[in-house]
């Protein structure tokens, strides 16, 4: 399936559509953002180690029943995913309190959660993603219905299962992620973007090192080094 013309460009990726309507191509770049693009940077091979790692989890999810974009992998930054309206809501699921939550509320940093804790963010670069909460999302029109806002939680929760566990098996504490949902033609809600070290926080569960963006964010080392090790782990 050939590239055709670029639909859109993304802060890590490029879409382009392709002869079927119903496909595009996602080409993950090399670049690195944080703070909304206040910082940034390029990793060579990063883009390429994040398709590889996106793909593998995905595939992990469909196994475990969630129904995702992703139709194969193309070559080492090149997926063919299924066209979707991506539904403007960015879904943080927590496991252990860090990032944003312990600035917000004052949490200690590494604080293990009661329970799994799943936030909305309004995925709009110029707002900078503010969080929201249902009744946001209803009023702005969001999503069709209430039943979906659950539905996008149920998935949320159940990823976070599937990927704790997997994670756990391999030393890595899944400490919180960032997940994106799309429509298909049919009004299917399909798992979409990508899930990488670039939207997910990794610990070493022996020695708490960071596996993740905060390793760029926070200007900690090479993320690629990171980035292959996740890699490595996940092919364990
Ligand atoms: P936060 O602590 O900065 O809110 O981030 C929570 C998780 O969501 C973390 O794993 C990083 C991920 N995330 C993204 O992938 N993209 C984003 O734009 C934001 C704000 C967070």
């Amino acid at each position: 399936m050939e590239k055709q013309s670029l639909l859109y460009e993304g802060k890590a990726k490029r879409l382009y559509e392709t002869e079927d309507e119903n496909l595009l191509v996602a080409e993950f770049k090399d670049d690195l953002t944080a703070g909304n693009a206040a910082k940034k940077g390029s990793e060579e091979g990063k883009g390429a180690l994040n398709c590889k790692i996106s793909t593998q989890l995905f595939a992990l999810l469909e196994k475990g029943g969630i129904k995702t974009h992703l139709v194969k992998t193309l070559d080492d930054n090149n997926q063919l995913i299924k066209a979707v309206k991506i539904i403007p809501i960015e879904v943080v699921v927590r496991n252990i309190a860090t990032g944003s939550l312990t600035k917000r509320l004052g949490i200690k940093d590494g604080t293990e959660l009661p329970f799994t804790l799943v936030e909305f963010y309004y995925k709009d670069d110029s707002l900078n993603d503010p969080i929201i909460n249902d009744q946001h999302c209803i009023m702005m029109d969001l999503v069709k219905s209430e039943s979906d806002l659950e539905e996008l939680k149920r998935l949320g929760r159940e990823i976070n299962v599937i990927m704790k566990r997997f994670f756990a098996e391999r030393r890595l504490s899944l400490v919180d992620f960032k997940v994106e949902f799309g429509v298909d033609a049919e009004g299917n809600i399909l798992l979409s973007d990508e899930i990488s070290p670039d939207s997910c926080r990794f610990w070493d569960m022996d020695t708490n090192e960071k596996l993740d963006k905060d390793i760029f964010r926070q200007d900690l080392g090479n993320v690629k080094v990171a980035y292959e090790e996740v890699l490595r782990r996940i092919l364990k």
